[in-house]
Protein backbone atom coordinates (compact mmCIF):
# COMPACT_ATOMS: atom_id res chain seq x y z
CA UNK A 1 0.00 0.00 0.00
CA UNK A 2 1.26 3.09 -1.20
CA UNK A 3 0.73 5.91 1.75
CA UNK A 4 0.39 9.48 -0.40
CA UNK A 5 1.01 12.51 1.79
CA UNK A 6 -0.92 15.76 0.71
CA UNK A 7 -0.67 18.84 0.96
CA UNK A 8 -1.81 21.98 -1.24
CA UNK A 9 -4.44 24.52 -1.25
CA UNK A 10 -6.61 21.97 -4.46
CA UNK A 11 -9.18 19.26 -3.29
CA UNK A 12 -7.25 16.51 -1.63
CA UNK A 13 -11.06 14.64 -1.74
CA UNK A 14 -11.12 15.15 -5.65
CA UNK A 15 -7.00 14.18 -5.95
CA UNK A 16 -8.44 10.80 -4.26
CA UNK A 17 -10.62 10.39 -6.50
CA UNK A 18 -9.09 11.41 -9.57
CA UNK A 19 -5.97 9.17 -9.03
CA UNK A 20 -7.68 6.59 -7.97
CA UNK A 21 -8.88 5.97 -12.01
CA UNK A 22 -5.47 5.24 -12.51
CA UNK A 23 -3.64 4.03 -9.69
CA UNK A 24 -4.25 1.10 -7.61
CA UNK A 25 -3.45 0.06 -3.90
CA UNK A 26 -2.69 3.77 -2.52
CA UNK A 27 -3.86 6.09 0.38
CA UNK A 28 -3.91 9.74 0.58
CA UNK A 29 -3.93 10.76 3.61
CA UNK A 30 -3.14 14.62 5.05
CA UNK A 31 0.68 15.26 5.06
CA UNK A 32 0.34 16.50 8.37
CA UNK A 33 -1.19 14.15 9.90
CA UNK A 34 0.79 11.35 11.69
CA UNK A 35 0.08 8.70 8.77
CA UNK A 36 1.28 11.54 6.68
CA UNK A 37 4.42 11.45 8.03
CA UNK A 38 5.27 8.38 7.33
CA UNK A 39 3.99 8.93 3.78
CA UNK A 40 6.33 7.44 1.02
CA UNK A 41 5.09 9.71 -1.33
CA UNK A 42 4.94 13.87 -1.03
CA UNK A 43 2.20 15.36 -3.39
CA UNK A 44 2.65 18.85 -2.68
CA UNK A 45 2.30 22.57 -3.35
CA UNK A 46 3.88 25.13 -0.97
CA UNK A 47 4.30 22.81 1.98
CA UNK A 48 5.66 23.79 5.13
CA UNK A 49 9.24 24.74 5.37
CA UNK A 50 11.13 21.94 6.82
CA UNK A 51 8.21 19.52 6.79
CA UNK A 52 9.33 16.65 4.16
CA UNK A 53 13.05 16.73 5.37
CA UNK A 54 10.96 14.65 8.91
CA UNK A 55 9.57 12.10 6.73
CA UNK A 56 11.36 9.43 7.40
CA UNK A 57 9.89 6.79 4.62
CA UNK A 58 9.66 9.46 1.86
CA UNK A 59 10.87 8.04 -2.11
CA UNK A 60 9.72 11.13 -3.72
CA UNK A 61 7.86 14.50 -3.65
CA UNK A 62 5.65 15.52 -6.42
CA UNK A 63 4.02 18.46 -7.30
CA UNK A 64 0.56 20.04 -7.76
CA UNK A 65 2.26 22.22 -10.11
CA UNK A 66 4.77 23.22 -12.89
CA UNK A 67 6.76 25.96 -10.95
CA UNK A 68 9.42 24.44 -8.72
CA UNK A 69 10.86 27.51 -6.98
CA UNK A 70 9.31 27.06 -3.56
CA UNK A 71 11.01 23.88 -3.39
CA UNK A 72 14.43 25.68 -4.27
CA UNK A 73 13.91 28.36 -1.75
CA UNK A 74 13.71 25.71 1.35
CA UNK A 75 17.32 24.18 1.21
CA UNK A 76 15.61 21.66 4.37
CA UNK A 77 14.31 19.64 1.05
CA UNK A 78 16.02 16.43 0.45
CA UNK A 79 17.46 16.15 -2.74
CA UNK A 80 18.21 12.57 -3.07
CA UNK A 81 14.93 11.18 -3.90
CA UNK A 82 13.23 12.04 -7.16
CA UNK A 83 11.64 15.66 -7.02
CA UNK A 84 8.56 15.78 -9.85
CA UNK A 85 7.26 18.83 -11.42
CA UNK A 86 4.02 19.04 -13.00
CA UNK A 87 3.75 19.09 -16.78
CA UNK A 88 0.37 18.09 -17.87
CA UNK A 89 -0.35 19.06 -21.61
CA UNK A 90 -4.00 20.31 -20.45
CA UNK A 91 -1.46 23.28 -18.25
CA UNK A 92 0.13 23.60 -21.26
CA UNK A 93 -2.93 24.48 -23.67
CA UNK A 94 -3.94 26.39 -20.83
CA UNK A 95 -1.12 28.68 -20.48
CA UNK A 96 -1.20 28.82 -24.44
CA UNK A 97 -4.95 29.85 -24.90
CA UNK A 98 -4.00 33.11 -21.93
CA UNK A 99 -1.35 33.88 -23.58
CA UNK A 100 -2.62 33.66 -26.86
CA UNK A 101 -5.50 36.21 -25.32
CA UNK A 102 -3.38 38.40 -23.97
CA UNK A 103 -1.21 38.92 -27.51
CA UNK A 104 -4.07 39.35 -29.63
CA UNK A 105 -5.50 41.67 -27.33
CA UNK A 106 -2.70 44.13 -27.71
CA UNK A 107 -2.18 43.32 -31.15
CA UNK A 108 -6.05 43.89 -32.29
CA UNK A 109 -6.00 47.35 -30.42
CA UNK A 110 -8.76 45.47 -27.99
CA UNK A 111 -8.76 48.10 -25.09
CA UNK A 112 -8.24 50.92 -26.61
CA UNK A 113 -11.94 49.82 -28.45
CA UNK A 114 -13.11 49.23 -25.38
CA UNK A 115 -12.35 52.27 -23.85
CA UNK A 116 -14.49 54.04 -27.25
CA UNK A 117 -17.51 51.53 -26.10
CA UNK A 118 -17.59 53.15 -23.01
CA UNK A 119 -18.44 56.56 -24.22
CA UNK A 120 -20.08 55.10 -27.65
CA UNK A 121 -17.69 56.57 -29.95
CA UNK A 122 -16.62 54.44 -33.61
CA UNK A 123 -13.23 55.28 -34.10
CA UNK A 124 -11.40 52.88 -36.12
CA UNK A 125 -7.59 53.40 -36.11
CA UNK A 126 -5.28 51.45 -38.98
CA UNK A 127 -5.32 47.59 -37.91
CA UNK A 128 -1.60 46.26 -37.35
CA UNK A 129 -0.67 43.48 -40.17
CA UNK A 130 -2.37 40.42 -39.42
CA UNK A 131 0.99 38.50 -40.31
CA UNK A 132 4.21 39.21 -39.22
CA UNK A 133 4.17 40.39 -35.90
CA UNK A 134 7.66 39.06 -34.03
CA UNK A 135 6.58 37.09 -30.51
CA UNK A 136 9.47 36.13 -28.76
CA UNK A 137 9.13 33.59 -26.18
CA UNK A 138 11.07 32.86 -23.10
CA UNK A 139 11.36 29.06 -21.83
CA UNK A 140 10.50 26.86 -25.17
CA UNK A 141 10.17 23.91 -22.88
CA UNK A 142 7.64 21.50 -21.95
CA UNK A 143 4.59 24.40 -22.12
CA UNK A 144 6.76 26.79 -23.91
CA UNK A 145 7.47 24.55 -27.17
CA UNK A 146 3.77 24.48 -27.40
CA UNK A 147 2.86 27.75 -27.19
CA UNK A 148 5.34 28.22 -29.89
CA UNK A 149 3.77 26.22 -31.76
CA UNK A 150 0.14 27.51 -31.19
CA UNK A 151 1.31 31.47 -31.84
CA UNK A 152 3.28 29.94 -35.20
CA UNK A 153 0.01 28.51 -36.55
CA UNK A 154 -1.35 32.28 -36.18
CA UNK A 155 0.94 33.28 -38.45
CA UNK A 156 3.06 35.35 -35.98
CA UNK A 157 7.16 35.43 -36.81
CA UNK A 158 7.71 33.63 -33.59
CA UNK A 159 10.92 33.31 -31.94
CA UNK A 160 11.81 31.07 -29.09
CA UNK A 161 14.71 31.36 -26.59
CA UNK A 162 15.90 28.51 -24.18
CA UNK A 163 18.95 27.69 -22.05
CA UNK A 164 20.32 24.74 -24.65
CA UNK A 165 19.62 24.28 -28.06
CA UNK A 166 16.24 22.34 -28.72
CA UNK A 167 13.96 22.31 -32.29
CA UNK A 168 10.60 23.48 -32.50
CA UNK A 169 8.60 23.71 -36.10
CA UNK A 170 8.21 26.48 -37.67
CA UNK A 171 10.20 28.57 -34.14
CA UNK A 172 13.24 30.01 -34.63
CA UNK A 173 15.03 29.02 -31.27
CA UNK A 174 18.01 30.93 -29.99
CA UNK A 175 20.51 29.13 -27.13
CA UNK A 176 21.70 30.46 -23.71
CA UNK A 177 22.94 33.76 -22.28
CA UNK A 178 25.11 34.75 -25.63
CA UNK A 179 22.13 34.41 -28.30
CA UNK A 180 19.53 36.75 -25.55
CA UNK A 181 20.15 40.17 -27.70
CA UNK A 182 19.53 38.33 -31.18
CA UNK A 183 16.23 36.97 -30.07
CA UNK A 184 15.41 40.16 -28.46
CA UNK A 185 15.75 42.27 -31.35
CA UNK A 186 12.81 44.37 -32.61
CA UNK A 187 10.46 41.79 -31.04
CA UNK A 188 6.92 43.18 -31.08
CA UNK A 189 5.58 40.66 -28.26
CA UNK A 190 7.62 39.16 -25.20
CA UNK A 191 6.35 36.40 -23.59
CA UNK A 192 8.41 35.23 -20.59
CA UNK A 193 7.24 31.31 -19.30
CA UNK A 194 10.75 30.66 -17.84
CA UNK A 195 11.32 29.00 -14.27
CA UNK A 196 12.23 31.20 -11.58
CA UNK A 197 16.39 30.37 -10.99
CA UNK A 198 19.23 32.81 -10.29
CA UNK A 199 20.00 32.96 -13.71
CA UNK A 200 15.97 34.36 -14.89
CA UNK A 201 15.68 36.55 -11.69
CA UNK A 202 15.39 40.05 -12.84
CA UNK A 203 15.74 39.43 -16.37
CA UNK A 204 12.69 41.51 -17.57
CA UNK A 205 14.50 44.59 -16.61
CA UNK A 206 14.87 47.75 -18.48
CA UNK A 207 17.90 46.71 -20.57
CA UNK A 208 16.12 44.01 -21.94
CA UNK A 209 12.71 46.83 -22.42
CA UNK A 210 15.01 48.58 -24.75
CA UNK A 211 16.04 45.79 -27.21
CA UNK A 212 12.45 45.04 -28.19
CA UNK A 213 10.70 47.15 -30.34
CA UNK A 214 9.53 50.36 -29.52
CA UNK A 215 6.22 50.23 -28.20
CA UNK A 216 6.44 46.08 -27.85
CA UNK A 217 3.77 44.22 -25.00
CA UNK A 218 5.19 42.07 -21.96
CA UNK A 219 2.98 39.09 -21.38
CA UNK A 220 4.10 37.16 -18.01
CA UNK A 221 3.33 33.73 -16.77
CA UNK A 222 6.77 32.64 -15.84
CA UNK A 223 7.10 34.03 -12.48
CA UNK A 224 6.79 37.82 -10.59
CA UNK A 225 10.42 37.81 -9.54
CA UNK A 226 11.70 37.71 -13.74
CA UNK A 227 9.81 41.19 -13.63
CA UNK A 228 11.58 44.74 -12.30
CA UNK A 229 8.80 46.58 -11.23
CA UNK A 230 9.72 49.81 -11.46
CA UNK A 231 11.20 49.29 -15.02
CA UNK A 232 8.15 47.91 -15.93
CA UNK A 233 6.10 51.17 -15.35
CA UNK A 234 9.28 53.30 -16.15
CA UNK A 235 9.31 51.85 -19.75
CA UNK A 236 5.75 52.14 -20.46
CA UNK A 237 5.70 55.74 -19.48
CA UNK A 238 8.48 56.42 -21.77
CA UNK A 239 6.30 54.60 -24.50
CA UNK A 240 9.14 51.75 -25.28
CA UNK A 241 6.64 49.54 -23.92
CA UNK A 242 3.47 49.85 -24.71
CA UNK A 243 1.66 47.72 -21.79
CA UNK A 244 1.89 44.50 -20.02
CA UNK A 245 -0.47 41.16 -19.20
CA UNK A 246 0.60 39.88 -15.56
CA UNK A 247 -0.24 36.56 -14.19
CA UNK A 248 2.54 36.25 -11.46
CA UNK A 249 3.63 38.92 -9.37
CA UNK A 250 6.59 39.37 -6.50
CA UNK A 251 4.27 39.28 -4.06
CA UNK A 252 0.75 37.26 -4.28
CA UNK A 253 -1.64 38.25 -3.89
CA UNK A 254 -0.88 41.56 -5.41
CA UNK A 255 -1.14 43.95 -2.68
CA UNK A 256 -4.20 46.21 -2.99
CA UNK A 257 -2.08 49.53 -3.13
CA UNK A 258 0.20 48.43 -6.00
CA UNK A 259 0.79 50.59 -8.39
CA UNK A 260 -0.49 47.90 -11.27
CA UNK A 261 -3.70 47.47 -10.56
CA UNK A 262 -4.85 50.83 -11.30
CA UNK A 263 -2.56 51.05 -14.11
CA UNK A 264 -4.50 51.77 -17.75
CA UNK A 265 -1.87 49.78 -19.75
CA UNK A 266 -1.53 46.65 -17.48
CA UNK A 267 -3.92 43.43 -16.92
CA UNK A 268 -3.89 41.87 -14.15
CA UNK A 269 -4.50 37.70 -13.86
CA UNK A 270 -4.37 36.83 -9.96
CA UNK A 271 -2.00 33.75 -11.40
CA UNK A 272 -5.17 32.24 -13.10
CA UNK A 273 -3.36 31.31 -16.20
CA UNK A 274 -2.93 27.74 -15.91
CA UNK A 275 -4.65 26.07 -12.97
CA UNK A 276 -3.65 22.67 -12.00
CA UNK A 277 -6.65 20.53 -13.68
CA UNK A 278 -6.68 17.46 -11.04
CA UNK A 279 -8.41 15.14 -13.88
CA UNK A 280 -5.82 15.22 -16.63
CA UNK A 281 -2.77 15.64 -13.89
CA UNK A 282 -3.93 12.88 -12.16
CA UNK A 283 -2.62 10.81 -14.99
CA UNK A 284 0.89 12.44 -14.65
CA UNK A 285 1.33 12.08 -10.66
CA UNK A 286 -0.42 8.14 -10.60
CA UNK A 287 2.32 7.58 -13.71
CA UNK A 288 5.13 9.03 -11.36
CA UNK A 289 4.06 7.04 -8.28
CA UNK A 290 4.35 4.05 -10.04
CA UNK A 291 7.81 4.61 -11.41
CA UNK A 292 8.82 6.00 -8.08
CA UNK A 293 7.25 2.88 -6.09
CA UNK A 294 9.05 0.74 -8.51
CA UNK A 295 12.57 2.44 -8.58
CA UNK A 296 12.33 3.53 -11.56
CA UNK A 297 14.06 7.10 -12.80
CA UNK A 298 10.43 9.10 -13.14
CA UNK A 299 9.45 11.51 -15.86
CA UNK A 300 10.34 15.49 -15.37
CA UNK A 301 12.11 14.65 -12.25
CA UNK A 302 13.84 18.04 -11.72
CA UNK A 303 17.62 18.76 -11.75
CA UNK A 304 18.41 20.73 -8.58
CA UNK A 305 21.39 22.14 -10.51
CA UNK A 306 19.61 23.40 -13.33
CA UNK A 307 16.30 24.82 -10.85
CA UNK A 308 13.45 23.38 -12.50
C1 LIG B 1 1.77 27.73 -11.49
O1 LIG B 1 2.32 28.79 -11.57
C2 LIG B 1 2.47 26.48 -11.45
O2 LIG B 1 3.69 26.53 -11.26
O3 LIG B 1 1.83 25.45 -11.62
Amino acid sequence: MTVIGFYGSSQMDGWRTKLGRHLDNFTLVDLMSPEGARADIALVWAPPKGQLAKMPNLRGIIMQGQGVDYMMSDPTVPRDIPLVRLVDPDMSNALSHWAILAALDFWRDAPYYRDCQVVAKWAPIVQRPATGAKVGIMGVGAIGSVMASRFASLDFDVRGWARTMRQVDNVAVFAGEDNLPAFLDGLNILISVLPLTPATHGILNSQLFHQLAKGAYIINGGRGAQLVEADLLDAIASGQIAGAALDVFATEPLPADHAFWSHPKITIWPHVAAQTNPNTAAIQVAAAIRAIMAGVEPENRVDWGRGY
